[in-house]
């Protein structure tokens, strides 16, 4: 397969692009850090070096690349909130990190959805409930789940299988931002492996760790104000 992985120079994104590498598919792989993209060609992925914020330079490196069988769009940033002030400009940038680049890669990347082929969202199971601080993460990442299905609603007829992703805590360098406790939290190795099973047995949303997962969508079941109250004690246990 032709395979194009976005955010493919660090965490998830990287250790998909090497797995998929290994199993012989043409890895095409995206970042922004020069450093980390060789180490990705000492690896025999191609590399693209693109700032997905900027539109123009979006679509000027993605129009000559060849029809993929595989887009993962896994570029993504995280930030939190600080309760005491609302920050629109952190808002902005967890927005443009992890929305709009979605947006400018699909505009750039259109032409190249052809029947039969596959595309995948990475969001995350943060979505499922209203953590403190996670406002704009959060919303993001529910953005990300409802344009999947939106796409998957307009690109089904064309014979193109659209896939949201849902990630919960990934060992990678943007978790290890996070002085919080982080429970089941598992390999980019671990994070990799669930994704190819998933995109292969054709799951629409591939959410992983199960036992996680499951557990916040039970919880995601209950009264608003319920989970509001949980979300709350637990940022007080944290010391937030
Ligand atoms: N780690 C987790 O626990 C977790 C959980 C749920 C969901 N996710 C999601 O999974 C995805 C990958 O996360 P990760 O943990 O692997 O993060 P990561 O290690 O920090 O990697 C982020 C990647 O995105 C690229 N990137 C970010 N903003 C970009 C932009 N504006 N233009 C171009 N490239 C950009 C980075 O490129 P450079 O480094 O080259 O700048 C890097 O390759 C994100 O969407 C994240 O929200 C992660």
């Amino acid at each position: 397969m032709n395979i194009l992985i976005t955010g493919a120079s660090s965490g998830i994104g990287k250790q998909l692009a090497l797995d998929y590498q290994k199993l012989g598919h043409k890895v095409w792989g995206q970042g922004r850090n020069q450093q980390r993209l060789q180490a990705l060609t000492d690896q025999g992925i191609t590399p693209l070096q693109v700032e997905l914020s900027d539109l123009e330079q979006v679509r000027s490196s993605f129009a000559s690349l060849p029809a993929m069988d595989l887009i993962v769009l896994c570029a993504g940033n995280c930030e939190y909130l600080d309760p005491q002030r609302f920050d629109a400009k952190l808002f902005e940038r967890v927005w443009q990190s992890n929305v709009l680049t979605i947006a400018n890669c699909l505009d750039a990347l259109w032409e190249n959805l052809k029947p039969g082929s596959q595309l995948a969202l990475v969001g995350s199971l943060a979505h499922l409930l209203p953590f403190s601080q996670a406002g704009a993460y959060g919303s993001s990442k529910a953005a990300v789940h409802y344009l999947a299905q939106a796409l998957g609603t307009d690109l089904g007829g064309k014979q193109v299988s659209v896939y949201c992703i849902q990630p919960g805590f990934v060992r990678t360098p943007l978790t290890d931002k996070n002085s919080f406790a982080m429970p089941s939290i598992i390999s980019p190795e671990q994070a990799s492996q669930s994704i190819i099973k998933g995109l292969t047995k054709g799951k629409t949303v591939i959410n992983f760790p199960s036992l996680f997962s499951g557990f916040l969508h039970i919880l995601s079941c209950l009264p608003h104000r319920w989970q509001q109250n949980i979300c709350r004690r637990l940022a007080h246990k944290e010391g937030a």
